[in-house]
């Protein structure tokens, strides 16, 4: 399977600016075969860039969802609304929305099972923050977070599903110069993570499943982290703001 390069562009750009980006990004990209390429805009801006990439190589997601269809939920986004964009992705659980806005892992697997039913490919985001890293509990976290956002979710659906781990620490908050993971430490979670569905699920679904690293990817560590074995993709904050320095994160897939 191809390695899948992710925008979250988090709460950033209108549509104006989107659409600006993508007429640049269209361009330089426009040869590239080797990555699988989605951008996650706010949602006021889905509509207009899924017109954009008509029979285009890129792909279009959300960054949050609620479960349900319809109803009284004010200020929310349904699944149904999501498809009629276009989007075929939707981030979920992301660490600002569990931080900022206490989204749980129940909450997180409502979302997963609701987003499957309504055939959009979840990114589920897992990660330690700094205190559980630096108390040792790093492991625990992800084994937790998994089997609570995964649970009851049918071996024949993880195909639709990515993970992706996004140490909190490395997470850039808008700051170009954070330090990502080594490119050591994240393999080392991601192989702990393939571990983990392994038991959960199988050996096949283990391989095959993509695990995308998150948390200050730019361009001058992409092709270090993403030559490693257990990293499928990457998940791009604020380097991705940027269409050079995007293209040049999608360009070091090789
Ligand atoms: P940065 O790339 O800005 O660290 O953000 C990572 C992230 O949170 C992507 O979801």
């Amino acid at each position: 399977m191809k390695k899948l390069i992710a925008a979250n562009w988090k709460m950033n750009k209108t549509i104006k600016e989107s659409v600006l980006f993508i007429e640049e990004f269209k361009k330089i990209i426009k040869n590239e075969k080797n990555a699988e390429i989605v951008i996650c805009p706010p949602f006021t801006a889905l509509t207009a860039l899924s017109k954009e990439l008509k029979n285009s190589n890129i792909k279009i997601g959300a960054q949050n969802m609620h479960f349900e269809e319809a109803g009284a939920f004010t200020g929310e986004i349904s699944p149904l609304m999501l498809k009629e964009t276009g989007c075929e992705y939707v981030i979920l659980g992301h660490s600002e929305r569990r931080e900022i806005f206490g989204e749980d892992d129940l909450l997180v697997n409502k979302k997963i099972i609701a987003a499957l039913k309504h055939g959009l490919s979840p990114i589920l985001c897992i990660g330690e923050n700094l205190e559980q890293k630096n108390q040792g509990k790093t492991k625990n976290i992800i084994e937790n977070q998994l089997k609570n956002c995964l649970k009851s979710i049918d071996k024949s659906q993880m195909e639709s599903i990515t993970i992706a781990y996004e140490p909190v620490w490395a997470i850039s908050r808008g700051n170009p110069s954070h330090k990502a993971a080594t490119k050591e430490d994240a393999e080392e979670g991601h192989k702990f993570i393939r571990s983990v569905i392994e038991k959960m699920f199988d050996t096949a679904i283990s391989k095959n499943i993509r695990i995308i690293y998150g948390g200050s990817m730019k361009p001058e560590n992409a092709r270090e982290l993403l030559s490693m074995p257990d990293i499928d993709g990457g998940l791009v904050g604020n380097a991705s703001l940027d269409a050079k320095s995007f293209a040049e994160i999608v360009k070091s897939v090789k």
